[in-house]
């Protein structure tokens, strides 16, 4: 009989890997199974995020940023440039080159942390009542192993959704995947979905020069957002040469040709239309990934929309067998997946000891969520929509990025920070950022919502001075009514 570990883990994502982590520093044997193989088809620790999410896509974000600065914003600090180019395969190879530098990494610190790490397909067998343990078959191009654990935390994480009617085959119609390793720019790029990937992937290529045309089908626009960000954000990216974003539109057919894509949809006014571009990106939202995974054949509950049924504290309905990340409920996003990682890894722990469970949840309310577009938008908590549907009365502070003198500095003035307190106790209660660095300036908002801040809490921190996180700060004596520098 093979070895049986503490805790297996199926997914070697932010939810997966950081829990098997965090349950080998507690000091509990564990795996981790995972399946993923990179292009060149070697197996690929980091799950979507590090592999073709979060971090590929910011390092394209940042390459694509330097050089739209350089071509269109550096004359304005005096500097002139000639002859800028890009050479799409060496930004494409500089990206890769992190990818693979931070994969690697994964699997040094699980040597380091002594997680036993295995590659290939994860199928939750069945469960020994008697030895009180799982089997887990792991199926690695044929080759197949039976792995045992007395705990289960699937981290199986998500894939992009389709169109039935316009396959991905990465060359004309792209996911994520293909989105990130472009080897050359499209003149004319579609994107169907206005959401996190449709803005974020729009972005890279519209700044290295693509026409770039993003079909919604939403009336509106990021509608997760507080709507005056929401509002803002639209306004600064319809500005924007070579951007634009149709909303309220709905897709009839989609066609590719030798050479380009043909999508046909009515637009807002119900009128048809036809949309030929080079490439198609398809990023209308992700759905969960329990395939092969098991789950019929050991009565796994799923909810109605496909995702693994989990409590507060990432419990399924089966013994032992927990599920985190993009697999469940709640945002679907990396730091979201690592922290519900984190919390089942501390909880099989108590369970382990025979301690009393002192089982935290997640709370979502608190889980910041960034788009990395430029203007970056950030938000935590809250949005106004949310408070007046909620009837609960609040007060706002909101100060401009274009009064906050570092902001002039670097030439970063559109959008602002805005804070919403109860108004009663002054409790923060959503924190909504536009502008420059907001993905870096959004914890200190975290923070004070973690510690139950109040905005006069906030006004009475010193900020350093010149620098960004000031307009926070006057946001925060803008809930009184007392900003200074407006
Ligand atoms: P995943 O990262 O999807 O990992 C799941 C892993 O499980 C994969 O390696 C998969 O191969 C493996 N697996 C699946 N089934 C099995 C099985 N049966 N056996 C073995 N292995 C299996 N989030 C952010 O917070 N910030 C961002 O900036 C951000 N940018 C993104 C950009 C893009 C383009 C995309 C697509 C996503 C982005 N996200 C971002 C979302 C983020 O990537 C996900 O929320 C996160 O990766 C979820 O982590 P996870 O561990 O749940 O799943
Ligand atoms: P999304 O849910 O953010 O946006 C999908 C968009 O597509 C929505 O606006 C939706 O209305 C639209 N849509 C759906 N069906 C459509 C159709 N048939 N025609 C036209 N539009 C349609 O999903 P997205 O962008 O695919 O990203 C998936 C998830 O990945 C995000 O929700 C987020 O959780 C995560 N992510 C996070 C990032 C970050 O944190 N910066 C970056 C990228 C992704």
């Amino acid at each position: 009989m093979s070895e049986t570990f503490d805790v297996a883990v199926i997914g070697a994502g932010p939810g997966g890997y950081v829990a098997a982590i965090r349950c080998a520093q507690l000091g509990l044997n564990t795996i981790c199974i995972d399946e993923w193989k990179n292009s060149k088809g070697k197996a690929s620790l980091g799950g979507t995020c590090l592999n073709v999410g979060c971090i590929p896509s910011k390092a394209l974000l940042e390459s694509s940023e330097k050089y739209y600065q350089i071509k269109h914003k550096l004359s304005a600090h005096g500097i002139t440039t000639e002859n800028v180019a890009v050479d799409v395969p060496v930004m494409i190879a500089r990206k890769d080159k992190i990818v693979t530098t931070f994969t690697a990494g994964i699997a040094s610190l699980f040597k380091k942390n002594k997680v036993k790490s295995m590659h290939g397909k994860g199928t939750l067998f069945k469960q020994e009542a008697s030895a009180n343990t799982w089997q887990i078959k792991v199926d690695d191009s044929g080759n197949t192993e039976t792995v045992q654990a007395k705990h289960v935390i699937i981290a199986t994480g998500s894939v992009p959704r389709s169109l039935s009617f316009a396959p991905i085959d990465n060359d004309r119609i792209l996911d994520n995947s293909g989105a990130l390793a472009l080897t050359e720019v499209p003149k004319r790029l579609g994107v169907i979905g206005a959401g996190v990937i449709g803005l974020e992937m729009g972005s890279v290529w519209c700044r290295l020069g693509a026409e770039v045309t993003i079909l919604e089908a939403m009336p509106g626009f990021l509608m997760a957002a507080d709507e005056q960000v929401a509002k803002e954000a639209k306004g600064l990216f319809a500005k924007e040469a070579g951007l634009q974003i149709n909303t309220g539109i709905n897709i009839k057919s989609i066609k590719t040709s030798k050479n380009s894509v043909i999508v046909n949809y009515s637009d807002s006014n119900n009128q048809e239309q036809i949309l030929e571009v080079d490439k198609l990106i398809i990023a209308i939202g992700r759905i969960p990934n329990t395939t092969g995974l098991g789950v019929k054949d050991n009565g796994l509950l799923l909810d109605e929309r496909g995702f693994i049924a989990v409590d507060q504290y990432c419990r399924t309905n089966l013994t032992n067998v927990y599920a985190v990340g993009d697999v469940v409920r709640g945002p679907m996003l990396a730091h979201k997946a690592s922290e519900e990682g984190v919390a089942v890894a501390e909880m099989i722990m108590h369970l382990e000891q025979g301690q009393a469970s002192e089982n935290e949840a997640v709370d979502f309310n608190i889980i910041p969520w960034v788009i990395y577009t430029a203007p970056e938008i950030a938000w935590v908590g809250k949005s106004e929509q949310e408070l007046k549907a909620d009837g609960i009365a609040y007060k706002a502070g909101q100060f401009p990025f274009i009064a906050n003198g570092r902001a002039r500095a670097m030439g970063e003035t559109s959008g602002f920070i805005k804070i919403l307190a109860d108004e009663k106790t002054d409790r923060v209660l959503g924190v909504h950022m536009i502008g420059p660095h907001v993905s870096e300036l959004i914890s200190e908002a975290v923070m004070a919502m973690k510690f139950s801040a109040s905005s006069e809490d906030i006004a009475c921190i010193v900020h350093a001075h010149p620098s960004l996180s000031e307009v926070f700060h006057e946001a925060a004596l803008g809930v009184d009514k007392r900003a200074l520098h407006i």
